[in-house]
């Protein structure tokens, strides 16, 4: 059946949860983010904690006087400032082709190396090497009891996915070449180049680390005696500047109002975790942050879930089966990989935030439908992240809003890495883009990064989120997340919207913006190939060669500064990097002292090949 033959008499099924029809089904306060209320509301609020009744529309806030005074939400908002993605796309700089000859011929050699050490190895010490044959023969008996080559099959088809994906642009032979070259070489890749590159790199890695990791973290130093096979610690502690840290707003914090705030709920409340959330497990804390997040996201509720990976594995199954459709980034993170294949909808993979990819892509499964039978897809769900943390890249989310008013898709958006360190209120994409939150229909996000907490949440629709209140084995069967870490969020979400009568969460957001822009706009000038969209807060800087990694991340810590060091298969075989992750603690100082000991990093490791004019 032809394409457009289809396409007309297509419709997109909605999705099969009760939708309220009018604002008062809904059995609690519908409210507009906190951010929004402050503005339209001149307060002498220093607290607000949510009225505890079910069908309330108001908060109770605490007066200068010591007196609780109930206020009523207002659906007032400001007029929003709206950016377009490409003010701040940054295109990414193809590499000189000198480097990317250099970095092929260095996975060469190792291959080559690897190949013979394995040869001369199982015949001239078979004891040392019968790790490779039991290899083998282990794998097979395994992979008949439990299916585990599919499974392995799976991850790898996972990786040559993430490899075909990248920078290609059409008619650039080099990168053509580097597609079928890396696809040759995961077939290459003998077992002793797995273990010459992860032994030789395993330094670098799994740093142990004591106290706070912070502005900066103390790393336990070590010792191997046997090319990094086993560590000794020395019981020596170094302190190091920390950019390897997902603490974009600085609340991982050991004193403040937060370690305050936890210390006080843990002494009222314990530590308690007595059953799951749906049967007595759901503490009043519970509740008022959902109801916080809800509102902090401007949705109409939310619900937290223990785990921030278990939050979309156990929400996408519980949202699509089969006869439904996910469409998804091929960037997208392994939580969100894991629950669509759990989920048994049918799922298509289009290029790293390529719009035109994504339309054209649409265009084709809503004219074809389901395999085979060509019916209608019961439900297409679009899955997309906020803000990607190995690339640095910022969704568009203005064009996939367009599209998706014009094929009417479900909008799921993980805002793990965007949540509280994108948007002028720290509200994430829809804050940052000035886009209505209402346009996604799922917004999903975690505690772990800009929190300093544990944990994560899904907001929307509440019917919805009743729905999967009874679906989601996340939330049904799992521990509920316990009371410091809940507090933990509390307080911090409370101080980014300002509820805690402070600026101080203003202060950070504002800060970090400054620091990654200052942070990527120096490390370009320098003449790094640099990825990331303009504002993103963690900055990828290209190292290439494999034998770079190490390099990279030993001299840096010589100098004192912790990086994290990222390379194939979590990135395509070609652009391994080191990424950055800037803070809202980070000073000024801190940032340049960073910047000067890169550069000199830099020229050491012959890294600064952009070519891009300055
Ligand atoms: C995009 C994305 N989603 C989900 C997760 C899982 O979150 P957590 O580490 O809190 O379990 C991560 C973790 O880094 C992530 O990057």
């Amino acid at each position: 059946m032809g394409k457009g033959k289809r396409a007309h008499t297509i419709s997109i099924p909605s999705i099969n949860l009760t939708t309220p029809k009018s604002s008062s089904d809904h059995s609690f306060s519908v409210s507009p983010p906190t951010f929004i209320q402050k503005n339209s509301l001149s307060t002498t609020t220093t607290t607000t904690i949510n009225a505890t009744s079910d069908t309330t529309q108001s908060a109770l806030t605490l007066n200068d006087n010591g007196t609780w005074q109930k206020q009523s939400t207002t659906h007032w908002s400001p007029p929003r400032k709206t950016r377009r993605y490409d003010d701040l796309e940054h295109k990414l700089e193809v590499a000189p082709l000198y480097v990317l000859v250099s970095t092929y011929l260095n996975y060469f050699v190792l291959i080559l190396f690897g190949h013979l050490r394995d040869i001369l190895g199982k015949f001239f010490k078979p004891h040392a090497y019968s790790h490779l044959r039991m290899n083998q023969v282990s794998m097979q008996k395994t992979s008949r009891r439990t299916g585990l080559t599919e499974l392995y099959g799976i991850t790898r088809d996972m990786h040559l996915s993430s490899l075909t994906l990248t920078h290609s642009t059409p008619g650039d032979s080099m990168y053509e070449f580097g597609k079928a070259t890396s696809n040759l070489m995961i077939h290459c890749c003998s077992v002793s180049l797995i273990d010459i590159v992860s032994y030789s790199l395993r330094d670098c890695w799994n740093r142990p680390i004591t106290g706070v990791a912070s502005r900066t973290v103390k790393l336990l130093e070590r010792v191997s005696y046997d090319f990094n096979r086993t560590f000794r610690l020395t019981g020596k502690v170094t302190e190091t500047l920390n950019f390897a840290s997902y603490n974009y707003l600085g609340f991982a914090q050991k004193s403040g109002p937060c370690a305050d705030a936890v210390e006080q709920a843990t002494l009222i409340n314990g530590i308690p975790s007595p059953s799951p959330r749906a049967e007595v497990g759901t503490t009043q804390l519970h509740i008022d942050l959902e109801r916080l997040v809800a509102r902090f996201v401007g949705k109409e509720d939310a619900m937290v879930v223990s785990m921030g990976f278990a939050t979309n594995s156990t929400t996408i199954p519980a949202l699509v089966g089969k006869g439904c459709l996910i469409i998804s980034d091929e960037m997208n993170h392994s939580s969100i990989v894991f629950g669509a294949r759990l989920s048994g909808a049918a799922v298509r993979v289009f290029k790293h935030n390529n719009m035109d990819d994504l339309k054209e892509l649409l265009r084709e499964v809503i004219s074809q439908g389901q395999p085979r039978t060509h019916r209608p897809w019961k439900k297409i769900l679009v899955i997309v992240e906020g803000l990607y943390s190995m690339e640095g890249t910022v969704v568009n989310l203005p064009e996939i809003v367009k599209l998706k008013s014009e094929f009417k898709f479900y909008l799921y958006v993980d805002e793990a890495h965007s949540i509280g360190a994108l948007g002028e209120n720290g509200g994430g994409v829809c804050d940052f883009f000035g886009i209505d939150a209402s346009e996604v229909d799922i917004l999903m996000g975690t505690f772990t990064k800009s929190f300093g907490a544990a944990g994560g949440y899904i907001a929307g629709d509440k019917a919805v989120i009743d729905h999967l209140r009874i679906h989601n084995h996340g939330y049904i069967y799992a521990e509920p997340m316990s009371i410091p870490v809940a507090q933990q969020v509390m307080t911090s979400m409370k101080i980014i919207c300002g509820e805690d009568g402070t600026d101080d969460g203003r202060l950070r957001i504002k800060r970090l913006a400054e620091n990654s822009l200052h942070f990527a706009a120096r490390l370009r000038a320098l003449g790094f190939i640099v990825y990331g969209d303009h504002g993103s807060p963690v900055v990828p800087l290209l190292l290439f060669n494999p034998a770079k990694i190490p390099a990279f991340s030993r001299e840096l810590l010589k100098r004192g500064i912790a990086v994290c060091v990222v390379g194939y298969p979590a990135t395509p075989i070609i652009t391994s990097r080191a990424r950055f992750c800037l803070s809202a603690s980070h000073t000024r100082e801190d940032i340049d002292r960073a910047v000067d000991t890169i550069s000199e990093v830099g020229d050491l490791l012959l890294l600064k090949v952009s070519q891009e004019p300055k």
